[in-house]
This record gives C-alpha cells, sequence and structure tokens, in this order.
C-alpha cells in the first residue's frame, strides 16, 4: 500500500524568536512509518518539527507549521491508500506574525490566535474511493466519547483515542495505550506498551480492514 502518514507537533511563528506548539514528540508517527516500511509498504511521513532519526526507506518531508503540513499532506493524499493523521496539529497560530521582536513592556500582554486549516477534517471531504483515513484523538477527559464524535466529524475509517496529559504515556513518553474505534462502532482496546509494539499492532489491524471491507 501506499501510506502517508504524519508525525510530531507544528509550531506557530509568533515572531522571529517565539513560536507556540504543543509536547508532541513524534515517536508515535515515526514507530508507525517504521512498522510500515518493515511490512513492504511505500511510506511517505511529512513531519513536524522533532529529534528522531527517520526509518530507512521512508520518504521524508519536513515542515514547520500547520499550514506548510496543510500544503504537503494535500499533495500527497491524492497517490495515498491510507492516511495517518499522527501529527498533533496546532489548533491555533498567531493571527499576525510580527516582523520584529515583541518587547517586554506590557505587565500583561494578549496575543491574538486564529484557527489553524483542520487538515483531517478536509481530507475526509474529499476522501476517494476505497482510500482509508485514520485520525488520532488526543484527549485528557471523556476519552471514547469524544475520539467517537471526531469519526463523525472528520468521515474517518479509524480513530486512535488515546490519553494525553499523564507522565506514564502519550506525548513525550516512550509508551502509550489506545482504543481502535472504527466507523462501523468496532472497539479494539491496545493496554499500555511501547509505542514500537502498540505502531505494529495498530497497523496489522488497520490494513488487514482494508483488506477485508465492511459491506453494508
Ligand atoms: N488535526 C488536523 N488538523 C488540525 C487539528 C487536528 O488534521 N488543525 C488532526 C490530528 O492530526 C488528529 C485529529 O485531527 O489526527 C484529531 O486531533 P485532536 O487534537 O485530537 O482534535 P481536534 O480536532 O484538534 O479537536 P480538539 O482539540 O478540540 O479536541
Amino acid at each position: 500500500m501506499k501510506i502517508l502518514i504524519t508525525a510530531g507537533p507544528t509550531r506557530e511563528k509568533i515572531d522571529p524568536v517565539r513560536y507556540i506548539s504543543n509536547y508532541s514528540s513524534g515517536k508515535m508517527g515515526y514507530a508507525l512509518a517504521e512498522a510500515a516500511v518493515r511490512k513492504g509498504h511505500k511510506v511517505t511521513l511529512v513531519s513536524g518539527p522533532v529529534s528522531l532519526v527517520p526509518p530507512k526507506s521512508v520518504k521524508l518531508i519536513s515542515v514547520e507549521s500547520a499550514a506548510e503540513m496543510a500544503c504537503e499532506v494535500r499533495r500527497l493524499a491524492k497517490s495515498a491508500d491510507l492516511i495517518i493523521m499522527a501529527a498533533a496539529v496546532a489548533d491555533y497560530t498567531s493571527a499576525k506574525f510580527a516582523k520584529d521582536k515583541i518587547k517586554k513592556k506590557k505587565a500583561v500582554l494578549s496575543i491574538k490566535l486564529k484557527k489553524t486549516e483542520d487538515i483531517l477534517a478536509g481530507l475526509g471531504k474529499s476522501k476517494k474511493k476505497g482510500q482509508m483515513l485514520v485520525g488520532f484523538a488526543a484527549e485528557t477527559s471523556d476519552l471514547l466519547r469524544n475520539a467517537k464524535l471526531k469519526i463523525e466529524k472528520k468521515n474517518l475509517d479509524w480513530i486512535v483515542a488515546n490519553e494525553v496529559g499523564r507522565k506514564d504515556r502519550g506525548f513525550s513518553s516512550d509508551n502509550n495505550a489506545a482504543t481502535l474505534i472504527s466507523r462501523e462502532g468496532k472497539k479494539i482496546v491496545l493496554p499500555l506498551q511501547s509505542k514500537k509494539l502498540l505502531a505494529e499492532e495498530i497497523l496489522k489491524i488497520i490494513v488487514r480492514q482494508a483488506f477485508q471491507p465492511v459491506i453494508n
């Protein structure tokens, strides 16, 4: 299969020396890319700024902002059989980029933010027949309910629901637990394990489904 994977955070510039971002390390997306090439798939990885070495045989495209990621993903999505959006795309970016460094004057400083493009929702709208779309849901509460809503909202085939904000899993950790939820409501609980093993499990389940489509 031709698989497109996104990974890592995005960085949204405020001024020449500052940015908004999140704690994503990229480890989950990179582990998925590695698992996919090992199984013989053709993998393109669109990655935000991370300090990881890309797996061999993966075509790496490095981006910085949500807008840049959106641009590359849109271009590459056309020829992908399976797209996995593991990136933690920033939801907001600075409404205005300050050309000069913002000086330390005010005691309280407000910065106006505007929404970034929802890349995955866009892919859901233009999904080709036979193309599979997988999202991640990063939640701190109501994990399954919030994840299910995202399946509908973004027209996904699967969502990987995972908890963030806990020390033993998620974002920067080497380990994670997740619940895979399908569009048809199938739920597969994957317990806490290394991101490497978790990635192999996730990929196995999704690829199996790709070759055995559910007939409604
Ligand atoms: N996503 C995206 N573009 C965005 C924001 C998110 O493509 N601008 C994708 C992520 O890569 C992930 C999925 O949407 O696969 C869900 O991301 P998440 O952060 O859990 O949810 P949001 O849609 O951003 O909603 P909220 O932050 O309100 O939970």
